[in-house]
């Protein structure tokens, strides 16, 4: 990459950074553990929807074995709202991991950070930099897209050779005398002047040398080879009510939401009208020819969209006289109405739990 070209970069991102950083509370922190912390919440997460967590993760859990000795459900409990609970699971096994194996003392040089579970090479980029001032570039979305336009790069981003390509470039446009900063002003930048949708590129910094702006390009780039196409799911939740206590389990196995409680499940290709409709399904037979319950009412349906897929929830509300169906169901756990806020479900439970107009009678 021509050198003139690198320092012109280089020079108007840091100049632009100097009135338009978005003040954040992580940021000139020098402490990897809240660096960690703060990159691992922003990871698919706006930073207003991120910030409140931050603020209560590290008020609650002050250092990285406070963190490690938290119960897990109490850590899910704390990360619920926030999605993509496999990053919570793997930052509370990694506060584990350092806290023993590590002496609590958080690595520092780069291979060593990246080995840690749940961070990869933009998270130990961030931590490398920001904490160590280590030359490694940042590569997230922001950034392929602010060098996509910039060089006017069709290369599809989420291809192994777009990434490669990338890779290359973001490592030779960082200012090596100053990562953190480099790092700090490129995130914002993407984030806040060479936005996916409408950018105002006639304020931009870099619009003399940008190659999209001038050929026109700045809606076409970045290319992406895939286009993402959503699965419909459609969960069926059972409520099942005697007297204050309500039944509820936690998900297992490889699917979303691992860790998290539920109401018992019966997942349909298709929206159930009746639930007489249940009959067919297993998990239906193993409650309800056990204990037959009666039918009280079903919710309206709640959605929740996620990166891959669309969950359509439906909440069935039965009252039942007899718990013989715990018998073929042993991973459910009988809790209090007033205390099923303490667990940590998925935001669609939520939404029904909270919804006032339904559930008056829950509470
Ligand atoms: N997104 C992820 N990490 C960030 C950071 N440190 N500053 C701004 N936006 C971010």
């Amino acid at each position: 990459m021509a050198d003139k070209l690198v320092s012109f970069f280089q020079k108007n991102l840091k100049q632009w950074a100097e009135t338009h950083l978005r003040p954040m509370p992580w940021k000139g922190e020098k402490n990897p553990y809240y660096i960690w912390l703060s990159e691992i919440i922003l990871q698919q997460t706006r930073v207003e929807q991120g910030l409140p967590y931050f603020e209560k993760f590290k008020a609650k859990y002050p250092t990285v074995t406070d963190l490690a000795n938290a119960a897990e459900d109490e850590v899910m409990k704390m990360w619920e709202g926030l999605g993509y609970y496999s990053r919570a699971r793997n930052l509370h096994f990694t506060a584990k991991h350092i806290s023993n194996e590590l002496n609590g003392v958080f690595p520092t040089d780069f291979n060593s950070i990246l080995k840690l579970k749940g961070i990869g090479d933009y998270t130990a980029s961030a931590i490398a930099s920001f904490a160590y001032d280590l030359p490694y570039a940042v590569l997230d979305g922001n950034v392929f897209r602010v060098f996509s336009r910039f060089l006017g790069i069709k290369t599809p981003i989420d291809s192994t050779d777009g990434k490669k390509e990338f890779k290359v470039i973001t490592q030779q446009f960082l200012n090596k005398k100053e990562p953190g900063k480099y790092n700090q002003a490129i995130m914002d930048f993407g984030a806040t002047q060479c936005v996916p949708k409408n950018p105002n590129c006639k304020a931009c910094p870099l619009n003399k040398k940008c190659v999209a702006f001038e050929k026109d390009l700045i809606r076409e780039l970045p290319n992406k080879s895939k286009k993402l196409i959503k699965r419909t799911r459609h969960f069926n939740f059972l409520v099942l009510k005697k007297g204050d206590t309500r039944w509820i389990e936690k998900r297992e196995g490889k699917d979303i939401w691992k860790n998290l409680y539920q109401f018992p499940l019966v997942e349909t290709d298709v929206a159930l009208n009746d639930f007489s409709a249940f009959s067919k399904f297993d998990e239906w037979f193993k409650i309800f020819d056990q204990s037959k319950p009666t039918f009280i009412k079903k919710s309206k349906p709640f959605k929740q969209t996620l990166t891959h897929q669309y969950i359509i929830g439906v909440f069935w509300e039965f009252e039942i006289s007899d718990e013989t169906f715990l018998s073929l169901n042993p991973s459910l756990k009988g809790v209090l109405n007033n205390s099923l806020l303490k667990f940590a479900f998925p935001k669609i439970i939520d939404l029904y739990l909270k919804d006032k107009t339904l559930t008056l009678n829950l509470f």
